[in-house]
């Protein structure tokens, strides 16, 4: 049995430390939120706003708390805040433990930003007081318990091997694949794999708003697609942008990286994006409307015509110059 301080106890912190807890771990909740510790301790959970208390009695720590947008970029501060009182109430404990950033972060925030934090409020070293993993979380909104309980995979990026080894330990009760890698790695699969699923649903919403302007119907290419058997089949969104806590935001900070340290310009990444506005512009406006759908022509042009099919005129034609004078 292993004492794991769940920091930050929402929608990930919340299934974390139920899921260890179900598998006879010792665990206690952490949260600036009183609600959310009434909440958890009617649960019959260990929940606390003692800080304090949370860090003297765990031995591995889970770091769940957000990492939100700000203007295009992720937000660090209250990650960063989180670790640094965390680290504060670390100064006195004499025996090893490990910090686990569950927390999605771009690469190479866990090397760059926690582990000096850590090091410098707890007056502690890396490696040799304390260890330190990104463990990268799967888990949907919709399903977070389930989702954490039954993974596809796990993987544990670790600052050592020590800090890895303490971590496969406490995921052995799991049967999937576990995978380990360096920090970066593991920060930087997170990415691509929400990176992944925003390109699936931008790509189709692309051939929905071509198939759209030509009177085709892009469900049906949407199932066909679909049937390929090298394919695999997922819940696609058709017509919707993609939204969430995750998806937007993480496709910006992947990109803001990238982009504004000029390390590579992703070109893709910032279509999905543009694609992504696109189709939840043409769907509010729709929305605003209460116009029934436009009929077009063989040849594309509005038979119908209505307030909808003025504005999705203009919207076709305003995409289709501002895309002929870009080329
Ligand atoms: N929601 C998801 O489906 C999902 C999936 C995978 C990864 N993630 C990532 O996990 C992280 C947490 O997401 P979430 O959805 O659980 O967020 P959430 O908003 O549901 O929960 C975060 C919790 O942290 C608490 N908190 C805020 N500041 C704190 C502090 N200084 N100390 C302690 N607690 C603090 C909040 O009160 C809240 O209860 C984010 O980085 C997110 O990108 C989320």
């Amino acid at each position: 049995m292993v004492n794991v301080g769940i920091i930050g106890s929402g929608v990930v912190g919340s299934a974390t430390g139920k899921g260890f807890k179900d598998l006879e771990n010792n665990v206690s909740f952490f949260d600036i939120d009183a609600n959310r510790i009434e909440l958890l301790k009617k649960q019959g959970l260990q929940a606390t706003k003692d800080l304090k208390f949370v860090a003297k009695s765990s031995e591995i720590f889970f770091i769940c708390v957000p990492t939100p947008d700000k203007n295009r970029n992720i937000d660090l501060s209250i990650i960063k805040s989180a670790v640094i009182e965390l680290s504060k109430e670390c100064k006195d404990k004499r025996d090893y433990f490990l910090i686990v950033v569950k927390s999605t972060v771009i690469p190479i925030t866990t090397e760059n930003i926690i582990i000096p934090l850590i090091e410098k409020y707890s007056n502690k070293k890396a490696g040799s007081d304390f260890g330190v993993c990104f463990n990268p979380e799967f888990l949907r909104e919709t399903n977070p318990y389930e989702d954490f309980m039954n993974p596809d995979r796990i993987v544990i990026g670790e600052y050592d091997k020590k800090s890895g080894d303490i971590l496969e330990q406490l995921y052995s009760p799991f049967k999937c694949p576990i995978i380990r890698t360096n920090l970066r790695t593991a920060e930087m699969t997170k990415y691509a794999n929400n990176c992944f699923y925003a390109t699936k649903i931008s790509f189709f919403n692309e051939i929905h708003l071509m198939c759209q302007k030509i009177g085709i119907d892009s469900n049906i290419i949407r199932k066909i697609v679909q049937m390929d058997k090298f394919y695999g089949i997922h819940p696609w969104e058709h017509g919707h942008s993609f939204g969430g806590k995750c998806l937007p935001k993480d496709l910006n900070a992947v990109i803001a990286l990238f982009n504004e340290g000029h390390i590579h310009d992703p070109v893709l990444l910032k279509a999905v994006r543009k694609v992504n506005e696109d189709i939840e512009f043409l769907n509010r406006c729709q929305i605003n409307e209460k116009a029934s759908t436009p009929i077009y022509s063989e040849s594309g042009s509005i038979v119908k015509q209505n307030n909808e099919s003025t504005y999705i005129r203009s919207f076709c034609k305003t995409t289709m110059n501002s895309n002929i004078n870009k080329t």
